[in-house]
């Protein structure tokens, strides 16, 4: 039997299959009322060669051009199709009106084999598992929480080692560099309750292998086996196997660093928590045909570090960025600090009510950078986007970066400008008023970003903390100014980041 088996799986046989099914895909989308597509596809390997996997930001932008009206376009690469969505009409209609139905998600070999063939959130399909994970994590970081506010004490003893070790030596420093360290150490200890150790080797190795399997992500090479998966079965190539090794050290040295934690936590009374026991003691309290296993626990923890340092480290870089580059916001942010929290008080992330102009100046740097696009949806069943037909399977790559510079929306979006998120009473608008109503930076529907509160809640306390006692300056000799404010030219692996950004530090 075995033997017949392989005799069938030859190289061969594998590629007719593979021919077949491309082509029996691309004649059925000639027959349906599917959306255009930008250029001429090849036979059987559809628009793959005009690819440019760093650039595909810029490439998804070049082809909506010619989509504006309908704001939806598809493009074929060796038999997959993708749709791409860039107005609000069909942003909105993925996201929100049919978030159950296009709220999917591929199954992909890389995305698989970095979750344990989906255990997270971020990569699970739809379904009663991944609900049951997302409203756990979700309860878990819920920002009110009379713990979580605990937790912003552990935020600002991060900061403050940081000021003493880095900020306070008067150097220029790399910021890029800067807020990822932060960042990380800053997630490390809301996940465990405490600071932890920097010198910890454990930990320098995490943030390594992080990074190798993030550089994996817009790896050409690696694409073809989510393509094509059957291929590691015949040949695995070194950067293959260079992923596969990071993901193996990314788990053992978390693994082993969070089990020393729990041990040191039982036998501490006083027990400091953090997002990864409540974890522990939500799955506790499920009941058992219910309960979430292990790796799953394990997972939730994985990707709270990655999605919680990669995306917050650019923004909070990009927000001094812009405060350097526009004076006459960071004056008005810094008279609302004084006014509200005074240059000397603790922080209080209670009073964030009272500071519209920093919550309106997150808003519009996430705006302007737009680093973080959705992760692709997958539409659940057949359906339709805008009236055209997307086949069930059919991925959907929802283009925010376009809608949140869209001149008809937004009237001048290359200028930053936190005012625009105003009424004219000089309160802020409604999530579903005025312009707010076009920004999707955290996704929105089924699959909007359950780090949300989070996010903010670590980028208020930081830029008040930064502001309260340093003067950053921009280092115009170092610094490149259209590859800094122009994310554009940046490269991607999870988010798009530039590589360096030079800055000036000294106490205010
Ligand atoms: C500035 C910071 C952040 C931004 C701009 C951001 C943005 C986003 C966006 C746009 C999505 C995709 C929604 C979609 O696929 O439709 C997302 C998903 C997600 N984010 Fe965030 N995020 C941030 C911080 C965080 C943090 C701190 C966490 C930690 C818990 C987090 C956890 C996740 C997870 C687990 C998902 C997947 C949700 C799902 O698939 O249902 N994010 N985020």
């Amino acid at each position: 039997m075995y033997s017949f088996l392989s005799a069938l799986l030859t190289p061969y046989t594998a590629i007719s299959i593979t021919f077949l099914i491309i082509l029996k895909e691309f004649y059925f989308s000639r027959r349906t009322n599917a959306p255009k597509c930008p250029k001429l596809a090849f036979p059987i390997v559809g628009h793959a060669p005009y690819v440019q996997f760093k650039r595909f930001h810029r490439q998804l932008t070049e082809w909506g051009n010619n989509f504006k009206k309908t704001g939806i376009y598809q493009i074929n690469i060796f038999g997959e199709t993708s749709v791409v969505v860039s107005s609000y009409e069909a942003i909105k209609e993925v996201l929100i009106t049919k978030s159950d139905e296009l709220g999917g998600r591929a199954k992909l070999l890389r995305t698989s084999l970095t979750t344990r063939g989906g255990k997270d959130v971020a990569f699970d399909n739809f379904g009663h598992r991944f609900i049951q994970k997302k409203k756990l994590l979700m309860k878990s970081i819920k920002v009110h929480d009379q713990k979580n506010i605990e937790l912003e004490q552990v935020t600002l003893d991060v900061l403050e080692d940081y000021s003493r070790r880095v900020l306070d030596k008067n150097e220029i420093i790399d910021f890029h560099e800067f807020s990822i360290n932060l960042m990380f150490d800053i997630i490390m200890a809301i996940l465990v309750g405490h600071r932890v150790n920097i010198h910890d080797q454990r930990l320098q190795e995490l943030k390594e292998s992080y990074a190798t399997i993030n550089k994996c992500f817009l790896n050409q090479k690696l694409a073809i086996y989510d393509l094509f998966p059957w291929l590691t079965y015949f040949y695995q190539s070194k950067e293959y196997k260079e992923m596969k090794q990071a993901i193996k050290n990314r788990d053992a040295n978390l693994s082993s660093f969070l089990k020393e934690v729990r041990e040191e936590q039982l036998g501490n009374i006083l027990g400091e928590q953090g997002l990864y026991d409540k974890f522990l003691q939500e799955q506790r309290k499920q009941e058992r045909d219910n309960k979430l296993d292990d790796d799953e626990c394990f997972m939730l923890a994985m990707e709270t570090i990655l999605a919680g340092y990669t995306t917050s480290s650019v923004s909070i870089m990009m927000i001094f960025a812009l405060l350097m580059k526009h004076p006459r916001v960071l004056n008005k942010l810094i008279n609302e600090i004084e006014t509200t929290m005074g240059f000397n008080e603790p922080i209080n992330y209670l009073k964030k009510n009272n500071m519209p102009y920093l919550e309106a100046t997150i808003w519009e740097s996430l705006r302007f950078i737009r680093h973080v696009n959705p992760i692709p949806h997958s539409a659940m069943i057949d359906s339709t986007i805008q009236g055209y037909f997307i086949k069930k399977g059919t991925q959907i790559i929802i283009n925010t970066r376009d809608l949140h510079h869209n001149e008809e929306l937004w009237g001048d979006p290359s200028n930053f400008r936190p005012e625009r998120f105003f009424r004219e009473d000089g309160t802020l608008m409604a999530p579903d008023e005025g312009c707010r109503k076009y920004l999707f930076v955290f996704g929105g529907g089924r699959r909007v970003c359950p780090g949300k509160g989070l996010a903010q809640q670590r980028m208020f306390i930081t830029i008040i903390y930064l502001l309260q006692r340093y003067k950053f300056e921009y280092v115009k000799d170092l610094n490149d100014e259209n590859y800094i404010y122009n994310s554009n030219e940046w490269d991607f692996d999870i988010v798009l980041h530039p590589d360096q950004f030079f800055v000036k530090v000294s106490r205010r």
